[in-house]
């Protein structure tokens, strides 16, 4: 296992809406019999409110907030140094204090998914905020690009189940 995984064996996944990080995420922590940590649904319980809600009734800087609070809270679990697979929202990566607290306590893996296949994940009329309007999400999965790129590693997804996405992460030099 590489260093980074023996202090703070973590592997965080991230990437846009729809991209599978959750299924992907859950059946990888099966695999390596991890534990899995869902970042929204923290929020969730933590607010006891859905996002859609948080988002209707806070605002988006509001549940920002909150995504921070719930990561940090992943963090201090992780830094225990119990192994945890974590998905987080697909804002969550493109905030550089998130970022950072990723990349110093664990292992990125981006999950790439063409935006037709997203496209076809996320339908518009979806509990995802920022998926209702249809040129605004094009926009937002070109912008973050450049966000999830600093993952350390990037996964191309294709249609299909969450196996060859889970046995290419099992296959990366890092266990
Ligand atoms: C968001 C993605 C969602 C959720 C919220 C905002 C985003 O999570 O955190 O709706 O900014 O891309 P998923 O990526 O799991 O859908």
């Amino acid at each position: 296992m590489i260093l980074k995984l023996k202090r703070t064996p973590a592997l965080f996944l991230v990437g846009f809406m729809g991209a599978g990080k959750s299924t992907v995420g859950r059946a990888l922590a099966r695999n390596l019999g991890w534990r899995f940590a869902d970042l929204d649904e923290d929020i969730e319980s933590r607010e006891q409110l859905p996002i859609a809600q948080i988002f209707e009734e806070r605002g988006e800087e509001a549940f920002r907030q909150a995504e921070a609070a719930a990561l940090l809270r992943r963090i201090h679990d992780v830094s225990r140094g119990v192994p945890w697979v974590v998905a987080v929202g697909g804002g969550c990566f493109t905030r550089t204090e998130n970022v950072d607290l990723i990349q110093n306590h664990g292992v990125s893996i981006w999950l790439d998914a063409p935006l037709e296949l997203i496209r076809a994940r996320v339908a518009a009329h979806s509990h995802r905020p920022l998926a209702r309007d249809p040129q605004r999400f094009a926009e937002l999965f070109e912008q973050r690009r450049a966000d999830y790129q600093r993952a350390d590693y990037r996964i191309g997804v294709s249609a299909g189940g969450s196996h060859a996405a889970v046995e290419e992460i099992l296959a990366l030099p890092i266990f």
